[in-house]
């Protein structure tokens, strides 16, 4: 689904009017005129303002404001107002607040606050939307619902330990099948009861400051009930708006690589996915590019909100640095090169007090706009205006993908043992670096997407296979395709239950090894991959740490051994066929250089080619519409690089310059290229 009546690129942010006085919304709208700001979002946390008491609504204050927006042309991403609940709900309901990791029952505070499972939240959250559907549906400017906020957090409270009851019996259907799931024989902790159950925090089966578990079944169940139980929270606002207001897409912020919910089992119900984007300028290009292509992956590469970021700096981080010139644009623009139709700020002006005085904002407290952050806003708007809807809709095509699996995130990092270095995100940016550098489109991928499209599919850290994945991993390399996977995979079902017979199990078949033992290296410590006939650009030996799977080759050929310890001339990089494909295994964590050699082996060995020839530093996408091909240069240096255009020439939009062959790009500078020939 898409906003209605899109034109552009919309430009805006989160608004917080209920914090001024009239005066200061005129001035401001004058403001957001001059920046071409044309869509803001708000009310996000207004509920106490709204719903004074358990009677009454008051939507007096945001009829003013609405209205005036409307009129002066700007559109509205309405939020439903209910990511913190009022002081006056908490005290006279008090199973809206939630109860910690460590048992403790919270009082009234904060934000994203209210027990995912309280009856009194689910109901008054409904009637609050429902009530703001009723009163707004007429409203022209209405663009988007934007439900709650960065849903998030958890909670231990009897009532969720309750529900959780009834989730696993809607699971599992009976304690026998529950027990087996859990491996509950172990350490003695057969169920008789469903009552028996409790929930998994420091007063049950964690210890070391909540790090550890006991039992990785019981703990995992809880991370998807609670991924679910927020998901019904969206869902219950998500039903009465949809009935009152069909045409409106309906969204919630998301926030990437966020650990807590399973995105990929919410995006069915988000209309579009949205979400906010707060990078810091040590996680570098690639990394900030990961997250966007999660984020578009979610709904399979449909074009998502960028909802918010900051203009100039948080507040939140230790050391919240500005974005220096130019790099609010750039990191805009790289939103927009990953499939961004919109861009928008948290947020549009500077509160006062509170804690998030001192995060950037287009107006800052001095009220004017004559300042480094609002010219820069300002100058951005006019340059969105200025793309028209050339880009909108327009979507990536990409030949490789990388597989994401929240629910093996969670087991791979719930695990006790081998190493507690062993994080998933880490794999997932490594692989993704190295297509990253080589200028390839990736696109990223749940184990349920349908894998078609793609001619390469990397695994990292496949730990945890979902059910009939590795099936599909079969048929996918029996027709064609190329398989990759990494140490440690291969190893649990759903439920964290080692699946027997010889680790990487189910992929065995397909990968023709199988892994005896896995050497955790302590940190510092190294092995070698010796590479036996040069591979493309691999040759000579690389160092590796963290793991080191022990692999025996069945049918697969190898093509690098490790180069030292009592396992020194063992298999550490293979290569199988299988049908019409190919299927690789790294048994180990290598340094960036030999991935960087292997992925480009396996793209030429593929037909895959670069976007343009490598450049360190920058970074080129390319969106595809049913005319055109936009091809987007980004480059992330501060400094020039010279880039060869090769097969890309065009018009830069931003510029209206015609571009090819070797060129000088400038530090910071963006081009979006529209291809002279569109591509088949
Ligand atoms: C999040 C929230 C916003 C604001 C920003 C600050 O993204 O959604 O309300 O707190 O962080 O960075
Ligand atoms: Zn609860």
């Amino acid at each position: 689904m898409n906003i209605p009546n899109q034109k552009k690129i919309l430009y805006g942010g989160d608004y917080n009017p209920e914090q001024w006085p009239r005066e200061i919304w005129h001035k401001d709208i004058r403001m957001f005129k001059r920046a071409n700001i044309d869509i803001v979002t708000l009310p996000v946390f207004s509920w106490a303002l709204l719903q004074p008491s358990e009677e009454r609504y008051d939507f007096q204050w945001l009829d003013e404001i609405t209205d005036l927006l409307t009129t002066n042309g700007i559109r509205i991403c309405m939020a439903t107002s209910t990511a913190v609940h009022p002081a006056w709900m908490a005290k006279a309901y008090p199973d809206v607040l939630r109860v910690d990791f460590e048992g403790r029952k919270h009082k009234f505070g904060q934000r994203h606050n209210s027990c995912p499972n309280s009856p009194t939240y689910r109901r008054y959250s409904r009637a609050l939307a429902a009530e703001l559907a009723q009163h707004y549906k007429a409203l022209p400017s209405l663009a988007v619902w934007h439900v709650s906020n960065e849903y998030g957090g958890e909670c231990y409270c009897e009532n969720c330990e309750q529900e959780f009851r009834k989730w696993l019996r809607a699971r599992y259907g009976s304690l026998d099948e529950l027990n087996k799931r859990w491996v509950t024989r172990f350490w003695g902790h057969t169920f008789y009861d469903w009552d028996e159950i409790v929930l998994p925090n420091a007063l049950s089966e964690f210890w070391d400051d909540g790090t550890r578990t006991a039992f990785q079944g019981i703990a995992l169940d809880y991370r998807r009930f609670m991924s679910d139980s927020l998901l019904a929270c969206y869902r219950n606002e998500y039903e009465v708006l949809k009935q009152i207001t069909p045409a409106i897409p309906i969204t919630t912020n998301l926030m990437g690589t966020f650990k807590g919910l399973d995105y990929f089992a919410w995006a069915p119900y988000l209309d579009m996915v949205s979400w906010d984007n707060y990078p810091l300028s040590t996680d570098g290009p690639a990394n900030m590019a990961l997250r966007h292509e999660l984020m578009r992956g979610l709904k399979g590469g449909q074009p998502f909100m960028l909802m918010e970021q900051t203009p100039s700096q948080q507040n939140w981080q230790p050391y919240n640095e500005l974005k220096r010139p130019g790099v609010m644009r750039l990191w805009s623009y790289q939103a927009v090169a990953h499939g961004a139709d919109t861009v928008m700020f948290f947020q549009l002006r500077r509160s006062q007090g509170a804690c998030e005085k001192y995060h950037g904002a287009v107006i800052e407290h001095c009220g004017h706009e004559n300042t480094r952050v609002f010219t820069e806003v300002a100058e951005l708007g006019k340059e969105l205006a200025s793309l028209g809807d050339a880009i909108l809709g327009a979507r990536q095509d990409a030949k490789a993908a990388i597989l994401f699996d929240w629910e093996n995130w969670w087991a791979v990092e719930l695990s006790s043992g081998p190493s507690v270095d062993l994080k998933y995100i880490p794999q997932i940016q490594k692989y993704y670096q190295a297509f990253f550098d080589l200028h390839i489109p990736v696109d990223v991928v749940s184990p349920l997407s349908d894998l078609g499209k793609y001619r390469i599919l990397v695994a990292p850290l496949a730990y945890m296979l979902q059910p009939g994945f590795a099936a599909k991993v079969e048929s996918f390399v029996q027709n064609g395709g190329t398989f990759l996977t990494t140490f440690f995979s291969g190893i649990v079902d759903e439920n964290d239950r080692v699946v027997l017979g010889g680790y990487p199990a189910e992929l065995r078949k397909v990968l023709g090894i199988w892994a005896e033992e896995i050497d955790a290296l302590f940190p510092d410590t190294h092995n070698k991959i010796v590479i036996k006939k040069n591979l493309g650009s691999l040759s000579g030996s690389y160092r590796c740490s963290l793991l080191c799977d022990l692999i025996h080759a069945e049918g697969a050929e190898v093509l690098a051994e490790y180069g030292s310890d009592f396992y020194a001339g063992r298999p550490v990089l293979t290569r199988n066929r299988f049908g019409r494909g190919t299927a690789w295994y790294v048994a180990t964590d290598p340094e960036p250089s030999f991935l960087d050699g292997l992925i480009g082996h396996i793209c030429t060995q593929t037909g895959i080619k670069g976007l343009v020839d490598p450049v360190v530093g920058l970074e080129v996408t390319e969106r595809s519409s049913e005319k055109d091909d936009f091809v987007f240069m980004l480059n992330h240096n501060a400094n020039p690089v010279k880039v060869d255009l090769g097969d890309v020439r065009g018009t830069e939009l931003l510029s209206k310059n015609k571009l090819k062959g070797v060129l000088e790009m400038p530090g910071r500078a963006v081009w979006i290229i529209r291809r002279d020939q569109k591509k088949r």
